[in-house]
């Protein structure tokens, strides 16, 4: 993954473009890189941030053979790859918040996206989107971000090569990947679990149409982050923000 690359400095979003490529065609593996996004899109229809030269961000096409509802598998697959290459590059170890977000200090380094090309019982494609934060130092964030985001150097005062970065993270997302059409999520699972600071405690999770407080029982076969609310019943959470509201 990520051995044929296209780097624009400047683009719309590398999502979009990678769409683009997908619906022409494009192979498994292109991944589209760039400096600085203009509309970066976030989870959940929302923008995404995108600080220029400070971060990387960045959007691979991939082709799996498993059905449309197994997708946000891999949302999962990625996250654990980001937390190994962080933790290849700094010698730190990062947190997931569920489902994507990469935390160091409690706080967000690195969001990631996941958009499916579909027919109703076959993906045509996957665009997983990362966003991270490298080299921004605390005053690069505004006032509002600051308590939330943050950046491998300014969790480690260390500057980074951000092309080294970038090795990383497609060597590690190629592992996990391959992992995951060999031997299924369960392996997936289980180290997810291991970054998983949220298992274990009081979650609320917000929906459009539902907030729902419950401990974080783990997730499912699909990735579904499992709540048990106070009465007992298990809730199991498809797309929601999630807050940690005890510990
Ligand atoms: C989130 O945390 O809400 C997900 C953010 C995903 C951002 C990345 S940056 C590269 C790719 N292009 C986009 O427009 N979004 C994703």
């Amino acid at each position: 993954l990520g051995s044929e690359l296209i780097y624009e400095p400047e683009v719309s979003s590398t999502q979009d473009i990678a769409h683009t490529k997908a619906q022409a065609g494009a192979k498994e593996g292109l991944a589209v890189v760039s400096d600085r996004q203009i509309k970066g899109k976030g989870r959940l229809g929302r923008p995404f941030y995108s600080e220029p030269e400070h971060g990387i961000y960045t959007s691979v096409i991939l082709r799996p053979d498993v059905m449309p509802y197994q997708a946000p598998q891999l949302t999962l697959v990625t996250a654990v790859a980001m937390c190994e290459a962080f933790q290849d590059v700094t010698g730190v170890t990062p947190e997931i918040k569920w489902p994507n977000d990469i935390l160091f200090s409690g706080r967000k380094t690195c969001g990631i996206l996941t958009e499916m090309q579909s027919e109703p019982d076959r993906i045509q494609a996957v665009i997983i989107g990362v966003g991270m934060n490298i080299n921004q130092q605390p005053q690069d964030f505004s006032e509002e971000l600051q308590n939330i985001a943050t950046s491998l150097r300014a969790e480690t005062g260390e500057t980074y090569n951000r092309a080294e970065v970038l090795a990383a993270v497609y060597s590690r997302l190629e592992h996990w990947y391959v992992t995951y059409i060999h031997e299924g999520f369960a392996p997936i699972k289980a180290a997810w679990e291991h970054y998983a600071v949220s298992i274990g405690r009081e979650l609320t999770a917000r929906s459009a149409t539902s907030t729902i407080t419950g401990k974080a029982e783990g997730i499912t076969e699909e990735g579904m982050l499992l709540l048990r609310d106070e009465t007992g019943t298990i809730h199991k959470i498809y797309s929601a923000d999630v807050e940690i509201t005890r510990s």
